[in-house]
């Protein structure tokens, strides 16, 4: 197999030894999220905030493919890949050498990351990475960790990790790396309007903070009309309670997403809302035939830079490729 990577080069068939298990590569497949409800509570002494987080996640996907290899290095290839790290910040790599020194072993692993998630968009394409690799590394190196164990090395990991590996429905809790998971009844249409540029998630909440500045922020709970929404797959009723506490601290920082939900709302969409931190913005549609529109009147505005439609909830993180 030949990889093209960032850097354009071959990036196998270097003479690898097969992993314990066998396995010549794994390929996981892991998807993108959406905030339904994101309530945020005050910053806390660690500097993070609780939140009532109703992720669902959605069908827009990154692959992660290990590969033996004489060190541990990534690789990242798609639209955005000029803005992904490919030293040791990226949470592909920290996942696999958080696997790795749990178990007293190196991590020479080659990670190659097909990505098709907005980077710095507020859909968790970082964490969907980190989930990925260490479902793939687990599998490459024949672990077996079970899915709790999994589960633990995605919250020290970061906040939306955890739900990254789930997938499909649930509720976090804490930071939001507790989860609760949600059965839906039935899917959700999706349209998604990436913007120019990220959002930093850091600078997002300290702006959250900035605007709290002297009023009193309730503790973030789910709401039980939007939770009984997803149970029921019901898209107007879900569209009635969408809600995220940092729109308004993404639209002081980037107000031309103003622009971008009007357009979405204009062009026929339930309802139109920030996704996490942004600048991705999410309209919720009533099929897919209106997903089509909504995105076609969406890339005709001029107020993104592309429209994707994804249908939810989607599988969390899966093998695709492997032993
Ligand atoms: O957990 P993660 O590394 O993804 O978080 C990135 C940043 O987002 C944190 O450093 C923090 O600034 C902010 N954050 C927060 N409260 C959360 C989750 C994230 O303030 N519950």
């Amino acid at each position: 197999m030949s990889v093209p990577t960032a850097e354009g080069e071959p990036a196998e068939g270097d003479g690898h030894v097969s992993a314990p298990g066998g396995a010549a590569s794994v390929t996981v497949r892991v998807p993108a999220k959406v905030n339904v409800q994101l309530a945020v509570g005050a910053a806390r002494p660690d500097g993070f905030h609780d939140l009532a987080n109703v992720f669902l996640a959605v069908g827009l996907y990154d692959e992660i493919t290990v590969t033996p290899a004489d060190a541990l290095r990534i690789t990242c290839t798609g639209p955005d890949a000029a803005q992904v790290p490919l030293d040791a910040t990226n949470l592909a790599a920290r996942a696999a050498i958080a696997l790795a020194a749990r178990h007293g072993i190196d991590p020479r692993v080659h990670i190659h990351i097909a990505k098709d998630i907005p980077v710095a968009g507020g859909m968790a394409g970082g964490s969907a990475d980190g989930a990925g690799a260490l479902l793939a590394c687990d599998t490459l190196w024949g672990l077996g960790s079970s899915q709790d164990e999994l589960l633990d090395i995605c919250a020290e990991l970061g906040s939306d990790v955890p739900f990254s590996l789930l997938g499909g429905a649930a509720l976090g809790t804490g930071r939001g790396e507790h989860l609760t998971p949600i059965d839906v009844d039935g899917g959700f249409h999706w349209v998604f309007a990436v913007a120019d540029g990220g959002l930093s998630t850091p600078t997002v909440f300290r702006e959250f903070d900035r605007l709290a500045e002297g009023t009193d922020i309730p503790a973030p709970t789910a709401a039980p009309a939007l939770l009984a929404a997803l149970r029921a797959g019901d898209p107007t009723a879900l569209a009635a309670t969408l809600a995220n506490d940092l729109q308004p601290a993404a639209l002081a920082l980037r107000p031309s997403l103003a622009d971008t939900l009007a357009a979405g709302t204009a062009a026929g969409a339930l309802a139109a809302l920030v996704s996490g931190s942004g600048p991705t913005t999410a309209f919720l549609v009533k099929s897919a035939a209106e997903a089509a529109l909504v995105a076609n009147s969406l890339l005709g505005s001029g107020t993104c830079r592309t429209a994707r439609v994804a249908d939810s909830p989607a599988r969390g993180a899966t093998v695709v490729e492997g032993p």
